[in-house]
């Protein structure tokens, strides 16, 4: 079957902002969020809710958030049969989502379906990929039958979600340069695994900076407790933007 054309590149730049950054709200429920919400603006930073919140808090805090102005990846790593995870994809595309993700080893139909789902909606959120979890060692692969060794395993499936039509991936802030160096300078690179200097490493074990993964090539940057446990986050999203300032 004919891979449907690589997708023109849409500029989700909602208006808002221009940030390379988006704030993980890795919360449990709804009220941490908009508190947290509160004290930092849609001009500086953009939204990640994922599965925690996202089950304790639903859509009401997806449309609520968005409505404030901000800009929302919904990080569900959507993985089932292609027919449901189009037509999740295209729920999400109405809530207002700006970015959200499925998992590449569903394959390019699943990825594909998603990709037609997203078009329900006249400015299409975008769609990233998640390759291999972080947490799946080669060995972990191999306990479910997958030989192929885990750099190899990325790019391909890294290639795999780019001809199915997505906008990008998600990668480890170490796989950001490698992954750069084969992929158009328009697909998207979104980096977990951040830490400033002068935040703790919390349990991330492999960090980049900031401005490193900016340089390696990352298109943005998740970053989680390093802002929300920030005694000041909008001084702390200050502080962070202020490194990547000249390189974005
Ligand atoms: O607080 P911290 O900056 O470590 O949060 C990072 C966020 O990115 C969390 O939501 C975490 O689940 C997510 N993430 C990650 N590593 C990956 C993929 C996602 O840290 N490989």
């Amino acid at each position: 079957m004919a891979l449907p054309q690589l997708p023109q590149l849409v500029f989700h730049e909602t208006g808002m902002n221009d940030s390379k950054i988006i704030v993980a709200l890795d919360y449990s429920s709804a009220q941490q969020a908009l508190e947290f919400a509160q004290k930092v603006s849609p001009e500086q930073c953009r939204l990640k809710i994922g599965k925690e919140l996202f089950t304790s808090a639903g859509p009401a805090l997806v449309e609520s958030l968005a409505g404030q102005g901000y800009d929302i990846f919904l990080d569900l790593k959507f993985h089932d049969i292609p027919n449901t995870v189009m037509k999740a994809a295209a729920v999400a595309a109405k809530l207002g989502v700006w970015m959200l993700n499925v998992h590449a080893v569903g394959g390019s139909a699943m990825m594909q379906a998603a990709r037609e789902g997203i078009e329900v909606v006249s400015r299409r959120p975008f769609l990233i990929a998640v390759t291999v979890l972080t947490s799946m060692s080669e060995r972990d692969l191999q306990a479910i039958g997958i030989e192929t060794p885990l750099p190899q395993l990325v790019s391909s499936l890294c290639a795999s979600a780019l001809e199915s039509g997505l906008d990008g991936v998600v990668c480890s802030a170490r796989e950001t340069g490698l992954l750069r160096e084969q992929i158009s300078e328009t697909a998207l690179l979104v980096t977990p695994g951040i830490r400033p200097d002068w935040a703790a490493n919390d349990d991330q074990k492999r960090i980049v900076t900031p401005r490193q993964a900016i340089i390696d090539g990352a298109s943005y940057l998740v970053i989680g407790r390093p802002i929300t446990q920030h005694s000041d986050p909008a001084e702390a999203l200050q502080l962070i933007s202020d490194t990547i300032r000249d390189l974005v």
